[in-house]
């Protein structure tokens, strides 16, 4: 099963097994991350699934959309990393993917 490394906000890092058919956000989610609040479902609507990216993983991610872009810029911790974790599916080749939990607004 493709790994997913989580790090919290305060800074400790875990490894977890993700099954088929997820985001990012459902993984973390499911895996008992609460500081991850998710309020809207993964409907692109809250921003509160909002983490960091490994830089090295950015070119493998889906596009932004519109919406994502307009969220993140909503938030005072938007940085060159910055994504909605209901907008990732988690695939195969993103095995390995690092996330921060980014601070929360
Ligand atoms: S869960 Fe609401 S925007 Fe991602």
């Amino acid at each position: 099963m493709p790994r997913l490394i989580v790090t919290t906000r305060a800074g400790e890092t875990s490894e977890i097994d993700v099954g088929d058919g997820l985001t990012v956000m459902e993984a973390i989610r499911d895996n008992g991350f609460d500081e991850l609040l998710a309020l809207c479902g993964g409907c692109c609507s809250c921003a509160t699934c909002h983490v960091h990216v490994d830089p090295d993983f950015l070119g493998r991610l889906p596009a932004m959309s519109m919406d994502e872009d307009d969220l993140l810029e909503s938030s005072d911790h938007r940085a060159a990393n910055s994504r909605l974790s209901c907008q990732l599916p988690f695939t195969g080749d993103l095995d390995g993917l690092r996330v921060t939990i980014a601070p929360e607004d």
